[in-house]
């Protein structure tokens, strides 16, 4: 259901965006026209309705298989590859935002929490050439992203919580004099790693940037944010400010109806020793309500 209502609800936008002509779809001034292009996406809303159901069918089935099978089985479908419409949600801005990041910073490598198919964490490794690290929790999409990632040897692969994850990573003095580009995208359920992710990367990198998808971007609702309920959303209310003093805290600076993909809300914290150089970021706005 939150994969239905997070992630594919809100690549339906396109119904609600404007004709070329400048007519919306939906109020038109031509009732002919307007009753064409209303059956037309009833029909589109009745393909993605059933579509989706096909997919929670399929989805629920493999979760009854053991994970050893299920994988094998997705491995099959060339289409879930793509995730949410490509890596980063198939969002260009947020490609953008991180191609800027890596050309303001020398990142020596970066670290994705919630591999899933392993789609973002491929193009981490194109985009940077750097190494890269990612970790998943479930059997199912860690044996997938391991067989999909195989011919990258920069790409490591591991299954596990991404706390227990960050907090050995932690424990490494070679990892820990890194500067780190960490993308945080564990958030799945319930039981949400974000806080205490954050609190192992603040305490431990002094140069990182910890870029956090699927979180709200206060005054543009055009894009999409992870909420599970009283404490559980992903806002700036949910983060450790102690933990973050001195931190930068930025937006996309384009609002989400100039946004591809999934259109999920993001936010991106920069570790004082790195935050002057995100000064001239184009594809970033600062925020004032620095979490400090
Ligand atoms: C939104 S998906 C990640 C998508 C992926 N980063 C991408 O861009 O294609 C979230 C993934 O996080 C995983 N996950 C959830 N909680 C986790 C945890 N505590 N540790 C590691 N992975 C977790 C889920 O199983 C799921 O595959």
């Amino acid at each position: 259901m939150e994969i239905i209502l997070h992630r594919i609800l809100p690549q339906m936008q396109f119904l609600r965006v404007s004709h070329p002509s400048g007519v919306s779809a939906f109020d038109s001034s031509m009732p002919c026209l307007r009753s064409q292009r209303a059956r037309r996406g009833a029909k589109l809303l009745a393909a993605s309705t059933l579509r989706n159901n096909i997919e929670r069918a399929y989805n629920k089935t493999a979760e009854l298989l053991p994970p050893t099978i299920a994988w094998r089985i997705d491995y099959l479908r060339p289409g879930l590859r793509g995730s949410w419409g490509g890596p980063l949600n198939g969002q260009r801005h947020r490609q953008a935002m991180v191609r800027e990041l890596l050309q303001l910073i020398p990142f020596d490598e970066i670290v994705e929490t919630g591999t899933y198919r392993g789609t973002s964490s491929e193009f981490f490794f194109h985009v940077s050439g750097r190494p890269v690290r990612t970790v998943e929790a479930h059997l199912r999409y860690h044996f997938y992203a391991s067989r999909r990632l195989i011919s990258y040897p920069e790409i490591e692969v591991t299954c596990g919580d991404s706390r227990s994850f960050l907090r050995k990573l932690a424990t490494e003095s070679a990892a820990r004099r890194k500067a780190i580009l960490f993308y945080l995208d564990a958030h799945w359920n319930e039981d949400l790693p974000l806080v205490e992710e954050i609190m192992v990367i603040a305490s431990t990198w002094e140069r990182c940037v910890i870029m956090i998808d699927d979180f709200e971007v206060p005054g543009d609702y055009g894009y999409a944010f992870d909420d599970y309920g009283p404490g559980k959303a992903l806002t700036t209310a949910a983060l450790p400010r102690e933990a973050l003093g001195g931190w930068g805290c930025f937006y996309p600076s384009v609002p989400a109806a100039q946004e591809t993909g999934a259109r999920r809300g993001c936010l991106v914290l920069a570790s004082p020793k790195v935050v002057t150089r995100l000064g001239s970021a184009a594809t970033l706005r600062r925020e004032d309500v620095n979490p400090s």
